[in-house]
């Protein structure tokens, strides 16, 4: 089984970005999280990060056929892309929308997401944890 991980944008400056929101840990330490589990459960992983939307779009597009699900944190495009939205309904691709933190006790712009509608479900809230249940939810889910 192959999962990707997607990562959207600002998400590069974990660690040092809004740390009392988003905790202090970087996203390649996530990654290595992320890879430690993977390798207990006996899944492949891709991790990649971009800030360009049509880059997500981008490897959205590309995983159909390569990979068995999408564990996706959209950042800030969660509550603004509908091109995200429609690269998700076209490839059909299983995903699971997550974020490190609890999106719906945060400003009132982060309560819409245009992708859930889309997506298998949704987990936020948990800080790294968030991915790793994300893991575990994209296994459960794989088409
Ligand atoms: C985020 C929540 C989004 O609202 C925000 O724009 C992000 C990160 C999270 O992981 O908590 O950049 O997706």
């Amino acid at each position: 089984m192959r999962v990707l991980f997607l990562n959207g944008p600002n998400l590069n400056l974990l660690g040092q970005r809004e740390p009392h929101i988003y905790g202090k840990t970087t996203l390649a330490e996530i990654e290595t999280r992320v890879r430690e589990l993977a390798a207990k459960m006996g899944v492949e992983i891709e991790f990649r990060q971009s800030n360009c939307e049509g880059q997500l779009v981008d490897w959205i597009q590309e995983a159909r056929g390569i990979f068995d699900s999408l564990v996706l944190n959209a950042a800030a495009y969660t509550h603004t892309s509908i091109a995200l939205r429609d690269a998700i309904a076209s490839t059909g691709l299983p995903t699971i929308e997550i974020h490190l933190s609890n999106v719906h006790a945060r400003e009132e712009f982060r309560h819409r997401s245009l992708i859930s509608p889309v997506c298998r479900g949704v987990i936020s809230g948990f800080g790294v944890m968030s991915y790793l249940l994300g893991l575990e939810a994209a296994i459960v889910n794989a088409s």
